[in-house]
């Protein structure tokens, strides 16, 4: 037996009991001879005391030992000599005085100490089986398998089912590139790694499961972000005879669960509601963080006549004059202004005016063209004070909003925006637009995706062709600020499944030869359905309090998509490739 107890469980009432303990040497200190041990394993630490006059053999053994070494000590459990307790441990008062060390493994010299945090991220994901040893991921991991189970077990008690979907599956549009596996035994076929398991969930509709669920791997060959990787996984949920308000119910009550089984806190349901179309005007977002105000003020009634002729031909033009209000930052620093300025233009803004309020005196080279009336209708509508600073964009709606909303969050930043006190802001964004134009394809996407219905309001504007003003029936959950889901009711009628790939830009031919098996099924009695699916990565970063998903993942990749631990992606035997049919391209001209 190599242990007793672990390193967290020994207290007072255990004084004089014979123990086994084993783990990772933690901290070794020598003072003045005597070998103090901190003795860690994944529950905690115990100190573990070597005095030369009790015996002399084992703290010589002791000197020996290096931060990581794994051991094994029995001894007996003593109390402290008081003043020395630990008040900061569980097992303070108490240390054990050993009879027996045994040595079961050395560790070399480590890559960095384990109570630092090195800045160098690739350096700890290169040796990550011993970066997870720290206890904050030791704690992350353990928190995601507890969100993990109190999913199933909400799920599981609303009568849904957990099935499992292929991983070498065909091509699902979701938006992002696909991962290709090639096919050994049909040479110049492949398999495409699931984006979602979204066409198969529809089909298990079809096939009567009703209610189904699935903790999901899903591959994404994207550009990576702090809340992005290229394998993460998903809570994926669908039902049939459903409306949205029974997704909303089943996503809110699961969140609840997983709330109170991993914070022991109740969370306000049912979340509010805005619509898109709300969300983007006021927050400039379709995932608006509420922790902090700073709205975008529409100002299109003050300037339509004004004499300052940026904002008076923006709205000409039948745009839009917004602004925010950014409390006391009137301070704003030169660099901070040009920075604001780069991410205006970066969204799309010709430039970005503001004033600032100082001394009274409102700054600003574009004050000037403002009338004393439109200063007033500003003061009031923005309720300019002393030290503010009052941010403009006028564009385009999407643009001057989108500019707004960037600038607010960054703006939150610069300001060291944090809560007084721990907020979950939960929020449903409906409404969205069915398509959006892309002017690099040069024609209307799926916003969501291609299985989304259109509001059955706005079905007379899909069949006019009024493309961007269609809605779809679905939806977002966001949390503080974080697209944490998001999902829609399904078409489950093959002729408008059909029009929706026409409008897409699909082939007849390509409609068959990519989702002839959806709307063969679609002609076989396929029930009214919709679903969900959460981003569990991104759900549990924020209960833990992290920064990004990486550190709730065990084994992710860094922003080159390169898992640095095992160096992959690598290159294969050219036989591999051979028994694939593959040709690499940068090899064509030695062959
Ligand atoms: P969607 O593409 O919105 O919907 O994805 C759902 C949720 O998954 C999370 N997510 C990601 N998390 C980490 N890394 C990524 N690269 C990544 N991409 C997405 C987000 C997102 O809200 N099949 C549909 C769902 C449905 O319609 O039911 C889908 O996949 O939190
Ligand atoms: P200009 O007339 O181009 O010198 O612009 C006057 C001020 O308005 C400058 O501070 C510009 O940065 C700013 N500005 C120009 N275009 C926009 C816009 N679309 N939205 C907000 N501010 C703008």
């Amino acid at each position: 037996m190599y242990r007793t107890h672990d390193c967290n469980s020994l207290r007072k009432s255990d004084i004089g009991k014979q123990v086994a303990l084993a783990g990772w040497v933690n901290v070794t200190r020598d003072h003045g001879g005597v070998i103090f041990i901190d003795l860690r394993d994944r529950e905690g630490l115990t100190q573990i005391v070597f005095r030369p006059e009790e015996n002399a053999q084992l703290a010589k053994q002791a000197h020996t030992l290096r931060s990581e070494d794994v051991i094994q000590v029995s001894g007996k459990v003593a109390a402290r000599l008081p003043g020395t307790e630990n008040p900061n441990l569980g097992t303070g008062d108490i240390e054990i005085i050993p009879s027996e060390l045994k040595i079961l493994n050395r560790a070399d010299d480590l890559p960095f100490p384990i109570d630092a945090e090195p800045h160098n991220e690739d350096l700890r994901m290169t040796h990550r089986y011993y970066d997870l040893r720290r206890p904050r991921f030791a704690r992350n991991l353990r928190l995601r398998h507890a969100v993990a189970k109190a999913t199933r077990d909400y799920l599981d008690s609303q009568g849904f089912v957990e099935v499992e979907t292929p991983i070498l599956s065909k091509s699902t549009p979701e938006g992002a590139r696909d991962f290709l596996v090639p096919s050994r035994i049909t040479p110049g076929k492949f398999y495409a790694l699931p984006q979602a398991p979204q066409q198969y969930k529809q089909l298990l509709m079809v096939a009567g499961v009703e209610r189904y669920f699935q903790i999901a791997k899903c591959f994404r060959d994207e550009d990576l972000r702090a809340d992005r990787q290229p394998e993460f996984t998903q809570i994926d949920i669908e039902a049939s005879f459903v409306t949205p308000d029974n997704i909303f119910a089943v996503t809110e009550g699961m969140l609840a669960a997983i709330f109170r089984a991993t914070r022991n806190i109740e969370i306000k349901i049912p979340f509010d509601r805005v619509t898109y179309r709300e969300a983007v005007d006021r927050y400039g977002s379709d995932k608006p963080d509420r922790r902090f105000e700073m709205e975008l003020v529409d100002l299109g009634e003050i300037f339509r006549e004004s004499g300052f002729k940026v904002f008076r031909s923006a709205l000409e033009s039948g745009g839009v004059v917004k602004a925010i209000n950014a409390k006391r930052f009137a301070g704003i620093t030169i660099g901070q202004a040009d920075e604001l300025t780069e991410i205006a233009k970066l969204y799309g803004a010709k430039g970005l005016a503001f004033i600032k309020i100082e001394n009274g005196e409102w700054k600003s080279p574009i004050v000037k063209f403002f009338s004393e009336t439109e200063k007033e209708a500003l003061q009031s509508k923005l309720k300019i004070e002393e030290g503010d600073c009052v941010f403009f964009g006028a564009d385009k709606w999407e643009i001057a909003c989108e500019v707004l909303g960037r600038l607010r969050l960054r703006i939150a930043e610069m300001q060291k925006f944090t809560p007084v006190a721990e907020i979950w802001d939960f929020l449903w964004v409906t409404d969205f637009p069915l398509f959006e134009w892309s002017s690099e394809e040069n024609k209307w996407n799926a916003m969501h995706h291609p299985f989304t219905r259109p509001k059955a309001e706005d079905m007379p504007l899909f069949s006019e062709k009024k493309f961007p003003e269609v809605r779809a029936e679905a939806y977002d959950v966001v949390l503080n600020g974080v697209e944490i889901g998001g999902g829609s009711m399904r078409i489950y009628e093959p002729e408008l499944q059909d029009k929706m790939f026409e409008t897409l830009g699909i082939s007849p031919e390509n409609r068959q030869t990519q989702f002839g098996h959806l709307l063969r099924a679609l002609h076989l009695g396929a029930p009214p359905h919709g679903g969900i699916a959460l981003g569990l990565d991104r759900l549990v970063m924020l209960i833990a309090g992290e920064q990004s998903i990486r550190d709730v993942i065990a084994f992710p990749k860094n922003n080159r998509s390169v898992d640095m631990m095992s160096s992959s992606p690598a290159e294969v035997d050219p036989r591999q490739l051979r028994d694939l049919g593959i040709r690499l391209a940068s090899n064509k001209r030695d062959a």
